[in-house]
């Protein structure tokens, strides 16, 4: 006998399998598009961008020689890891894309690296300080709390993290890089400082790394954040 399911239960279960539907494209669009990119994105990040360093320094600065620092995002490990690697502290480097990975696992092959999503990815306590840099706004803004309470969960109390979000209010969006297509999504500079607050985290850095231009360029802001 055919069951008949109501209208109600059929509109759901549409909307949730459109959700699933969004969900798995986005997650595979990046991931895809990081694997194809990736020999290209190592040849061009190979230095620090405007105050990077300065930033790192101020992670490590409350980060004990021979801690852990854990790189959600973490790409190809240069120049975040290898930096914090010369400064006699560990890397714990999760990402996304296998590609990425191997490059950063033939760059510094005694760290530790973890094919994950971030949105997945359940830090465990021992790290002593942490990186969502230029990650986070690869994802759908209303999970990046929770992605954020989750790190600041794990830090000890004085222990920072630093991350970007996207220097000004717009809805999601795709660009392209290197002829390959990209997801981003963020909250504003000021949502994001007030759900760190929310999380207590004490503001150490925010500042513009690069101002929204109009078109093209949405902005970049940079957060150094203390757990209280
Ligand atoms: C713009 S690159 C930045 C890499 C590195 N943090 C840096 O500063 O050079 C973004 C990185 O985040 C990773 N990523 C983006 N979304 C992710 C997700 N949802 N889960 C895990 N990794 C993700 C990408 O695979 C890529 O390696």
């Amino acid at each position: 006998m055919a069951i008949t399911l109501p209208d109600e239960i059929r509109t759901v279960r549409l909307i949730l399998s459109q959700c699933l539907a969004n969900l798995s494209v986005r997650f595979l669009m990046n991931r895809n598009s990081y694997n194809k990119i990736a020999h290209l994105w190592n040849v061009a990040r190979n230095g620090f961008f405007g105050r990077e360093r300065e930033y790192l320094d101020a992670i490590l600065s409350v980060a004990p020689i021979g801690s852990t620092i854990l790189d959600l995002g973490c790409g190809t490990g240069r120049p975040m890891a290898e930096y914090i690697v010369s400064r006699g502290r560990c890397v714990l480097g999760v990402d996304q894309s296998e590609e990425m990975l191997r490059l950063a696992r033939q760059k510094l092959p005694h760290e530790q690296w973890v094919l994950s999503s971030i949105e997945s990815y359940e830090p465990v306590e021992g790290y002593h300080g942490a990186l969502l840099w230029d990650s986070l706004f690869h994802i759908r803004r209303t999970e990046h709390e929770l992605i954020v309470s989750k790190v600041v969960r794990g830090l000890p109390s004085g222990g920072r993290l630093m991350l970007t979000v996207g220097g000004s209010a717009r809805p999601e969006f795709t660009d392209f890089m290197y002829g390959e297509e990209f997801y981003y999504d963020s909250n504003t500079p000021q949502e994001t400082e007030t759900f760190l607050q929310r999380l207590s985290c004490r503001m150490v850095i925010g500042e513009y790394m690069n101002l929204p231009d109009g078109g093209r360029d949405k902005g970049r802001y940079a957060i150094v954040a203390e757990k209280i």
